[in-house]
């Protein structure tokens, strides 16, 4: 019987789930996991071992590797997200970091997860969950602009591309699919600024509590 606090946010990329996720987790006092971070991991130490990303049997071998530290710059990287996209609707990959996952769900101290399958895989039972949305173009702008600021020289265009196939894997796969958890309380943050999501998701939350 689990009795601890655990908050599920998942959405699509861009979407603003991990400035949300981590903005709850210090609102409630929270342990917080971005559950994209452990694909990137195995997708960066893929990459780095010269691994092949269309083999399932490969990036289980990087899933067992674990030697990319969790602040390594490169993890942010466009290629990595990419990678980690490809590698992720591997089933044996999604069952390989299910545990470590639950785990922490299930820690004492009660927890906030983001990903893509926390409220409908990992965390079932989580005491509340948001669905973080926005439109492919608001996402790809926000992604766009974030790119820039890190001096990348990158057209818009390329980005909405990558965002809207992106979409279309992490949603089309069989294996734990992006789709928003019957009990998610959606949250589109197109038309807010980041401080006015971060209120709405706390509300949400309060809500659930109540
Ligand atoms: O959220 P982030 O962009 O860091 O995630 C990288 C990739 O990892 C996503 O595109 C998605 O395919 C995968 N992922 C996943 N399940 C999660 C979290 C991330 O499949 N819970």
């Amino acid at each position: 019987m689990k009795s601890s606090f655990v908050i599920a946010v998942d959405g699509p990329a861009a979407s603003g789930k991990g400035t949300i996720a981590r903005a709850l987790a210090a609102h409630y006092e929270l342990p917080h996991l971005d559950t994209g971070m452990l694909y990137r991991m195995v997708a960066l130490a893929l990459l780095r071992w010269g691994g092949d990303p269309g083999s399932e049997f490969e990036a289980v071998r990087a899933c067992k590797s674990g030697l990319v530290p969790v602040d390594d710059p490169e993890l942010r990287s466009e290629i990595v997200g990419e990678v980690a996209s490809r590698i992720s609707a591997f089933p044996a990959v999604r069952a390989a970091l299910l545990e470590r996952q639950r785990e922490f769900a299930d820690q004492p101290a009660g927890a906030v997860l983001d990903g893509r399958d926390t409220g409908t895989v990992i965390a079932p039972d989580a005491t509340a969950k948001l669905f973080v949305t926005a439109a492919p173009e608001i996402r790809a702008r926000r992604r766009f602009d974030e790119l820039v600021r890190r001096g990348k020289s990158v057209h818009f265009n390329e980005v909405l591309t990558d965002i809207r196939a992106r979409d279309a894997r992490d949603s089309g796969r069989t294996a734990a699919p992006l789709l928003q958890a019957a009990d998610a309380a959606l949250l589109d943050t197109g038309a807010m600024t980041v401080d006015q999501a971060i209120a709405a998701a706390i509300a949400l939350v309060d809500d659930r509590l109540a």
